[in-house]
């Protein structure tokens, strides 16, 4: 069985003794009768690109959505084991969904911005919970969100007259980073966020997302094993429900110690 204490040992040496942002311990969910995650256990540290691997199927995107609670919405969902944030637990009695949610940011594989100006799509988290009050503020806000994202200089003199759905796709999904930006979360969710824009475009927001993990810290669900390379400083490996590893980027890759894992990097499998 994997042992996510030992993962703790085998930190980068920048983040050696941080105290973990999320710990995961034994976390099954059951959709019904089906289980999609068995004894999943691992660790997000601070500032970190963690990203989750492995074939379709195995259960990245469900392990992602309990991070945030989103599966409060799934129907026929239910969850066992215990997530661990900042020491409180997410699921604990003293949790309001919604006030947890706001430390998430969630960007999903097709960029999907609202009908309405760059603007009102940037500024629209923000806006919801009442993170920035009046018009000056709100401007800078935008600016802000626009450039941590690299879309300002791209749609500064559109920011009223576009729509984020008229962007090409690899803007959308830069506007999509902003609008997640907007309310200042800790902890960006992505799942497979270069999964439908051409190279160019991938190569733009994986310079974003090394940029944000300066601040953030950043759970990625890739397709790409060269992207986890690229970026991810840790990568966890999920094969038919289970996590079955996780480590430093370049010990899976050079040296995993499951075989599982080694034939779905080797492209083997998946
Ligand atoms: N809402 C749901 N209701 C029932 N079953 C679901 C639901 N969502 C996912 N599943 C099932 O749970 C399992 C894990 O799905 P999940 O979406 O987490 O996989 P994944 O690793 O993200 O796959 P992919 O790489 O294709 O996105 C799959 O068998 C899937 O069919
Ligand atoms: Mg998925």
């Amino acid at each position: 069985m994997f042992d996510p204490d030992h993962t703790l040992r085998d930190t980068k040496q920048t983040e050696t003794n941080t105290i973990p942002v999320i710990s995961v311990r034994h976390l099954n969910l059951w959709y019904g009768d089906k289980q999609a995650l068995k004894d999943v256990s691992f660790d997000v540290r601070p500032r970190e690109i963690l990203a989750l691997i492995g074939p379709s199927g195995c259960g990245k995107t469900t392990a992602l959505k309990c991070l945030n609670r989103m599966h409060d919405d799934t129907r026929g969902a239910r969850i066992t084991g215990q997530i661990m944030m900042d020491g409180v637990d997410i699921n604990g009695r003293g949790i309001d969904p919604p006030i947890h949610r706001r430390r998430f940011g969630w960007v999903a594989q097709k960029p999907n911005p609202f009908v309405g100006s760059v603007y009102g799509n940037t500024a629209y988290g923000a806006r919801i919970r009442g993170i920035v009050q009046g018009k000056t503020a709100m401007d800078a806000h935008v600016e802000n969100c626009l450039r941590r994202a690299e879309l300002w200089n791209e749609v500064k003199d559109i920011l009223h007259t576009k729509s984020g759905t008229d962007l090409s796709g690899g803007q959308q999904q830069r506007l999509c980073i902003a609008r997640a930006l907007s309310t200042e979360p800790d902890v960006l969710l992505m799942d497979e966020p270069t999964g439908s824009i051409d190279p160019i475009a991938t190569a733009h927001v994986e310079d974003l997302m090394l940029d944000l993990a300066r601040d953030h810290t950043v759970i990625v669900i890739t397709h790409s094993m060269m992207q986890a390379r690229r970026i991810a400083d840790r990568v966890a490996y999920f094969h038919l429900g289970e996590l079955l590893e996780v480590g430093p980027t370049e010990q899976i890759f050079k040296a995993a110690k499951t075989s599982q894992t080694q034939q779905f990097i080797a492209g083997r499998t998946g």
